[in-house]
């Protein structure tokens, strides 16, 4: 008999009650796989072991790093790495394709859910939600006309990276009638005119947006992408948002800007180290909003994206390329050319 298809799938995809984050139906489909058997992996794990690319055909993660060091031993057994989620700075994707090993993730079931996010913290912003609510919490009600919002009505919307998440954005910006921008040296000015925005550096995106929302991925380039000098050109009435990830801002020099008052506030789902210390000085500040990197987490999202990634690993359980592959060089590698059938 053959050996069956090895699944292992990261414990941090289980909610406190050792429920299923994406509830039970997504993975339904590997208890049904035929030849397919899989489990969760001990709690804890911060890093993909070689031991586990040695046991496993494929391992669907949520958190853990996946370094060079998980796919150097011997007895590789590995085939994909399915990535719950559309980032996958976590994986050294250059040493999976060295080693033959597909990385995959779920880049369709993002886009809606992160640009509300980005919305949800414009919307909140520019009505002052959260003063608001301390005010009626705090007996303040007569405060009130000391925390005007500002309407969103010919004021700038800027995105600092129009992938999947910046372009939903700007299509659900549209209705607001808000002047969109976007800087994004890889996406083509026709494509972003057809979403009403017009492309701009990045010097002109800050400097002229009152709402600057990063959602470009996160690598070499983008690292501290927004650092002091992007920061100064911003408008004092300006915001910045971050939905992307928290080392594409430099978060010192974010927090500057904020303590003297230099822009008008921020909303950071995202921030350098995760999770972020209670000590970090940011968090003490009324006029930034912050979210723990899950306002974007809802039932609808967890189940797409489990869908995706699950579907992934089948597809690859029966010899076919999934389809969001993010390093497709390892398709012409010998290990994956042994599987994979033509
Ligand atoms: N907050 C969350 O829960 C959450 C959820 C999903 C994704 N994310 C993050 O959002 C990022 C973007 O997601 P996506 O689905 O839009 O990805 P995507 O790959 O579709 O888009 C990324 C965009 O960044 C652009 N880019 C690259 N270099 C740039 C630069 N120097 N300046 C400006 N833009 C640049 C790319 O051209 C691309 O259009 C992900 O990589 C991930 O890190 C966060």
């Amino acid at each position: 008999m053959s050996q069956a298809f090895k699944v292992g799938v990261t414990s941090d995809l289980l909610d406190a009650r050792g429920e299923p984050v994406c509830g039970r139906e997504p993975l339904r489909a590997l208890d049904e796989a035929p030849g397919l058997a899989w489990e969760w992996l001990p709690t804890g794990i911060r890093e993909i072991a070689a031991g586990h690319a040695a046991a496993f055909d494929a391992i669907y993660i949520n958190s853990p790093r996946v370094t060079a060091a998980a796919v150097a031993g011997p007895d590789l057994r590995l085939k994909i790495i399915s990535r719950h989620g559309v980032g996958y700075d976590s994986v050294d994707v250059a040493a999976m394709s060295a080693a033959g090993v597909l990385v995959c993730n779920t880049p369709a079931a993002v886009p809606r859910p992160v640009a509300t996010i980005a919305l949800t913290f414009v919307l909140a912003l520019a009505h002052r939600l959260l003063a608001k609510d301390r005010l009626t919490r705090e007996g303040r009600w007569h405060e009130r006309t000391g925390h005007m919002g500002i309407g969103l009505t010919g004021r700038t919307l800027g995105v600092v990276g129009a992938g999947g998440i910046g372009k939903e954005l700007l299509r659900m910006a549209r209705v607001f009638d808000l002047k969109l921008l976007a800087a994004d040296p890889y996406v083509d000015e026709l494509e972003l005119a057809d979403l009403g925005a017009r492309k701009a550096p990045l010097e002109v995106v800050m400097a002229q947006s009152d709402f600057v929302v990063v959602a470009c991925l996160l690598n070499d380039e983008t690292r501290h992408l927004i650092d002091a000098s992007a920061l100064a050109r911003m408008k004092p009435e300006a915001y910045l948002i971050n939905v992307a990830r928290g080392p594409v801002v430099d978060e010192a020099a974010l927090y500057e800007v904020l303590k003297a008052r230099r822009i008008a506030g921020a909303a950071l789902d995202v921030f350098e180290e995760e999770p972020t210390p209670a000590t970090n000085p940011i968090l003490a500040l009324e006029h930034v909003i912050v979210t723990p990197h899950s306002l974007a987490w809802t039932d609808e999202l967890f189940r797409n994206i489990a869908g995706t990634a699950i579907g992934a690993i089948l597809s690859v359980q029966r010899g076919e390329r999934p389809r969001f592959v993010v390093n497709p060089d390892v398709l012409s590698h010998p290990r994956v050319q042994r599987w994979l059938k033509r």
